[in-house]
């Protein structure tokens, strides 16, 4: 079953409560929170305030993108916010295999992100361990940037790999995904698309995920 997770990085924080209520009411499976420190990205998001905000309101489980460098500092705390699915880049985890396992320790399940250029083989010897493995198809840091071409090939060479280590971890991807890609994305083997700008701009968001989810 393919799901759209929402990214409320682009959303209006003036009216959370009301685009909270707008993902809770439509197709949308997860909420996708990007956490950004200013240091692993060049951009600072939110934290744990909006985290709790957004848990005490949402409908839906709650996935948490972390671009924060050590990010083994915080995973009781994601916890407590209310993360569901918590994801750490592989590049800021130099014991990775460690941090899966505390991840999984707290009752979240387990997510691993690669860059744009960062090899899905990087995978190989943790993608038995993990719920999700996140293809990044934009540089992480901003909203509303175009998709990377390179992406759909690596959404099926990852495919492959799970396939052949009788792996369950879900295929998410991230950034750039609109109505006239995200198809193409679902045929080369994702299963989880983040979706933020395309939503937050259009006219009718409830309308658009419910287009995006017929659509995979
Ligand atoms: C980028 C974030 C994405 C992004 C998605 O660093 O991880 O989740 O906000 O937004 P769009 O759909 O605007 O690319
Ligand atoms: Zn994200």
């Amino acid at each position: 079953m393919n799901k759209i997770a929402v990214s409320i990085l682009n959303c209006d924080f003036g009216n959370l409560n009301r685009e909270i209520e707008m993902i809770n009411r439509s197709d949308a499976d997860w909420f996708h929170l990007d956490i950004m420190d200013g240091i692993f990205v060049p951009n600072i998001s939110f934290g744990f305030p909006i985290i709790r905000a957004v848990k005490s309101k949402a409908a839906k489980p709650l996935d948490a993108h972390l671009m924060i460098a050590s990010p083994d500092r915080y995973i009781k705390d994601f916890k407590a916010a209310g993360a569901d699915w918590l994801t750490v880049h592989y590049e800021t985890c130099p014991h990775l295999h460690r941090t899966v396992q505390n991840i999984k320790q707290e009752g979240m399940k387990a997510g691993v992100t690669l860059n744009p250029h960062s090899p899905v083989g990087l995978l190989e010897d943790i993608v038995g361990d993990i719920d999700l493995a996140l293809l990044m198809s934009v540089n992480p840091g901003f909203g509303g940037q175009d998709f990377i071409e390179n992406t759909c090939d690596k959404i099926a060479r990852l495919r492959e790999m799970i396939e052949k280590k009788g792996s369950k971890a879900l295929i998410q991807v991230d950034g750039g995904i609109d109505a006239g890609n995200i198809a193409k994305l679902a045929k080369a083997g994702a299963d989880v698309f983040v979706v933020g700008s395309f939503i937050f701009r259009a006219a009718d968001p409830v309308q658009t995920i419910r287009e995006l989810a017929a659509a995979v």
